[in-house]
């Protein structure tokens, strides 16, 4: 039953639990037109303390095109923040205006803070380098739907691994998933963290790390490209050695399996060029479309309408 529950973290959420959002997404897609007026008299809030065009643009459309409304900021100066307001005050008050929130902050657990003095359901809309479980969603219904499984898969997650909050969600639930294996491509300095490491020594989940994406690339049916996270980086000068290390050219996709297909969570800045978005295997625009299906399934259920 997921009426009335938070989505804080990925693994809050049952393997069937992910399927009946999967399969109410499916439901969505097929027959949007139904579901057009199913939210009439909902309110989301979006309280969105770090910057972000997909995931708030996404939870917004999502609940307009279910027929709700949206109130929220995107700029955390244009509200009480500002002034000093605690994040369990500001919730108390949402609380009273709105049906269901969507937060983004730049702290680590502070949507979990924020659930804890909710009396709506509270979805993290990604907090700080730690989580981010709605693009978890859109990276499983985007795997599932192309792949046509969620297990047996061998997935490569290249990048800044380490601040790549995208990548811990995503991890963590796919390892919970028959069979599936990780290579995981970075450089020393922006390796995922032992704490995401550990689980999957615990599970017994099957991972390699690696510095480089070409000879692990054809081994892959799934890359999961990120970019390197610029605004969590302490001083510029690491930031700038590194931003570039991986660049997915023609010649690296050359060595990939046919059915490979490459993912990314958005934005890019040049770890992907232009020049591969004509590629059959590039797959990152059907995974923003799948993320916007998947956060109308997850609020209808969330606020218990179907
Ligand atoms: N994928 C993602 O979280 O994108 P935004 O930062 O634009 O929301």
């Amino acid at each position: 039953m997921l009426k009335g529950r938070h989505l804080i973290d990925i693994m809050d959420f049952s393997i069937e639990e992910l399927d009946e959002i999967f399969k109410l997404a499916n439901e969505i897609i097929s027959k949007e037109k139904d579901f057009s007026k199913v939210c009439d008299g909902k309110l989301l809030a979006t309280l969105f303390y770090e910057p972000s065009t997909r995931t708030r643009l996404s939870f917004e459309s999502a609940m307009i095109r279910l027929g709700g409304k949206v109130v929220g900021f995107s700029e955390p100066n244009s509200s009480s923040v500002s002034k000093g307001e605690s994040i369990a005050d500001t919730i108390r008050v949402i609380g009273c205006y709105a049906d269901i929130i969507a937060m983004r902050h730049p702290k680590e657990g502070a949507p979990k803070i924020a659930s804890m003095y909710s009396t709506v359901p509270v979805i993290n809309a990604g907090d700080g380098g730690h989580q981010h479980p709605t693009q978890t969603l859109t990276d499983l219904l985007t795997i599932k739907s192309i792949k046509g499984t969620l297990s047996n898969l061998k997935i490569g997650c290249c990048g800044d691994l380490k601040f790549g909050r995208t990548v811990h969600s995503l991890i963590n639930a796919m390892s919970r998933y028959e069979n599936n294996s990780f290579t995981l491509i970075s450089p020393e300095e922006l390796k995922v963290p032992d704490y995401v490491k550990k689980e999957l020594n615990r599970k017994g989940v099957n991972y390699s790390e690696t510095k480089n994406l070409e000879d692990a690339i054809g081994s892959l049916d799934i890359l999961y490209m990120t970019r390197v996270q610029k605004e969590r980086f302490f001083n510029e000068e690491d930031y700038i050695r590194l931003k570039d290390i991986y660049i997915l050219s023609k010649d690296k996709m050359s060595k990939a399996g046919k059915d490979m297909i490459v993912l990314h969570p958005l934005p890019r800045v040049n770890e992907i060029p232009y020049e591969i978005d004509s590629d059959p295997r590039a797959c990152y625009f059907k995974q923003v479309k799948y993320g916007m299906y998947v956060r109308m399934a997850l609020m209808l259920k969330l606020l218990g309408i179907r």
